[in-house]
């Protein structure tokens, strides 16, 4: 969700304006993923590096995701969207956490959409977290060195139990990952839009979608056997 600051920044606001605007864009985005039966929608709210922005703006987006919580919460509950924070929550103040916990149970068993809210969250660090619990379990002599592959250390990664990552789209004209889904995006696609985040709109939401569903996808085979063949293609 990239490009608020500057939304804001071409209608001389604060940056933090932005951000405001950049809540409604949320709420359009998961009514469209609710409405159109994506399973999994996960959405990059705050970077672990995001903290050396200026103090003011750190706390301002600290605010929004606490206020954003408490009004939206219930609402997700009542659509059977389940909530889930993917980041290192330890960074949060505590007040938070327990907001963060206590949207969470109450999310828990709804199945009609999953809303990942990736906050202070790394794909470096979502990478490391999970060899680290892979080396928990080994040292407890729960895991062999050969037991080592792309299922064991899937299940350790944030995004455990969900579906492989299809469509990844940046908003605000850049065309990098900066940190983002790096484990899962290995075979997704991308799509990259000049329109800043607030702007981003249902119809926007749905060109890209139609944009992903062109797309022929390989995950390593060739066209022809993907068209001729009746090889099911899969990334893993
Ligand atoms: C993305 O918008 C939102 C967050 C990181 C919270 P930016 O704040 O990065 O907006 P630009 O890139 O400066 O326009
Ligand atoms: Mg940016």
């Amino acid at each position: 969700m990239d490009g608020n600051g500057r939304w804001a920044q071409q209608r001389n606001k604060r940056r933090t304006f932005g951000h405001k605007a950049g809540v409604d864009a949320v709420r359009s985005a998961v009514r469209y993923a609710r409405e159109t039966g994506i399973e999994s929608l996960t959405l990059f709210a705050f970077s672990s590096e995001n903290w050396k922005r200026p103090a003011e703006e750190v706390s301002v987006l600290m605010e929004l995701f606490s206020l954003v919580l408490k009004s939206e919460v219930k609402k997700l509950n009542k659509n059977d969207i389940r909530l889930k924070i993917i980041g290192d929550i330890s960074g949060f103040d505590s007040k938070l956490q327990k907001k963060i916990a206590d949207a969470e149970a109450l999310t828990a068993s709804n199945s009609a959409l999953t809303l990942n809210v990736a906050a202070n969250y790394g794909g470096r660090w979502d990478i490391i977290n999970a060899t680290k619990r892979l080396m928990t379990l080994a040292n407890k002599g729960e895991l062999n060195i050969d037991d080592v592959d792309e299922t064991s250390f899937g299940q350790q990664i944030s995004t455990y139990g969900l579906p492989e990552l299809d469509l990844l789209i940046r908003t605000g004209g850049d065309h990098r990952v900066s940190n983002f889904l790096l484990w899962q995006c290995a075979y997704a696609e991308f799509y990259f839009t000049e329109t800043l985040w607030p702007d981003f709109n249902e119809d926007m939401f749905a060109q890209a979608v139609e944009d992903f569903a062109q797309r022929q996808r390989r995950f390593g085979l060739t066209g022809e056997q993907i068209m001729t063949q009746d090889i099911e293609p899969k990334a893993c």
